[in-house]
């Protein structure tokens, strides 16, 4: 795993410069303040401005913001979360291999529900059945949630509807795009794939551990590379125009915790109820089911409470999926 968080300094240094907008911040009042010698502060300085941020200025005269970049560092977001559970601890990379990875490392070290795990960029980004995530830098969503669920590992599976609820719901609401969700958690927008979703689990036969939600958004991506444009887009892709990825980060760490309460409260029908309303796919979709078993056709016939999808065979056989990928027969 790639060490080196995000230095806690930097992180500092963005909430001055943030705080002061208005006011030339004196190099030596930053390096005071965070705890680093001037010439430091220079070279985060330059970091920040290679990372897009407008800061005028150099170490004789001070610094003052001009433009922030949309980047995702904790002392921005967590302040917009207020009483959250979820993202209560951030903990970001520039640049790291694959933010579920870092989750379920911590995750073994003890780490407390709702620690959320985001990177700029992913050097070795993993998708379900051993698939890459491409995780271009700074265009994409790419974070992994802990969670620690008083459930058995059995009921496990609907988190993995409910992070697809939730990221459906934060997106739509702040982009007012019409997003899809094909079961049992991949993002659609206009029949392509924008987000991804996997769950990941430490646990023993009777006893979960701890979940990690790992949900890889792309947002401001120009374009796809060649071998993925035919499945996958971004939401700038099909807005025609970039969107905050910060915006949508706490709209996104917010309904989690909002859908997570739910289940707890009401159980995983709610959660299957959610999805089935959010998604074409939950009822009168032909679709061809593919499993390591071969593939077939079907339609599907809804969620049951526990979240897996019902599908009726063309010979009219019904049965229930718990896993595995669906793709739409037209
Ligand atoms: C899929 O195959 O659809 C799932 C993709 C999940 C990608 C995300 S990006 C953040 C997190 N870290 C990873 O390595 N993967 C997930």
């Amino acid at each position: 795993m790639t060490s080196g968080t995000t230095d806690r300094k930097i992180d500092k240094l963005i909430y001055l410069l943030v705080k002061n907008a208005m006011v030339v911040v004196p190099g030596p009042k930053i390096a005071t303040e965070i705890g680093v010698t001037r010439s430091t502060v220079w070279m985060y300085i330059e970091k920040l401005r290679a990372l897009g941020a407008e800061i005028k200025g150099h170490p004789a005269s001070g610094y003052q913001l001009q433009k922030l970049p949309d980047i995702l560092v904790p002392s921005l977001i967590r302040p917009e979360l207020g009483e959250n559970e979820i993202g209560h601890r951030i903990v970001h990379y520039f640049r790291t291999d694959s933010t579920n990875d870092v989750a379920l490392h911590l995750a073994t070290q003890g780490a407390a529900h709702g620690t959320v795990v985001l990177a700029e960029e992913q050097t070795a980004g993993r998708g379900r059945l051993g698939r890459s995530w491409y995780s271009e830098k700074s265009s994409g969503i790419y974070t992994s949630i802990i969670l620690r669920p008083p459930l058995a590992p059995a009921a496990a599976p609907v988190l993995t509807l409910l992070a697809g609820v939730a990221t459906q719901q934060a997106v739509s609401s702040t982009t007012g795009l019409p997003v899809d969700i094909r079961w049992p958690n991949d993002l659609l927008l206009n029949g392509k794939k924008v987000c991804g979703i996997l769950t990941e689990m430490s646990a023993e036969l009777d006893r979960l551990h701890a979940v990690v939600l790992g949900i890889g958004l792309n947002v401001n991506h120009r374009e796809m590379p060649p071998e993925l444009k035919e499945i996958a887009t971004s939401l700038r892709m099909e807005g025609r125009k970039s969107y905050s990825r910060a915006q949508i980060l706490v709209a996104l760490l917010k309904e989690l915790e909002r859908k997570y309460r739910l289940l707890l409260d009401t159980g995983s029908g709610a959660i299957a109820q959610a999805w089935a309303a959010a998604s074409t796919y939950a009822k009168g979709k032909r679709i061809c089911v593919r499993s390591g078993a071969g593939e077939f056709l079907a339609t599907t016939a809804g969620l049951d409470a526990s979240g897996a999808l019902r599908v009726r065979r063309e010979d009219g056989r019904e049965e229930s999926l718990v896993s595995g990928e669906i793709v739409e027969v037209k």
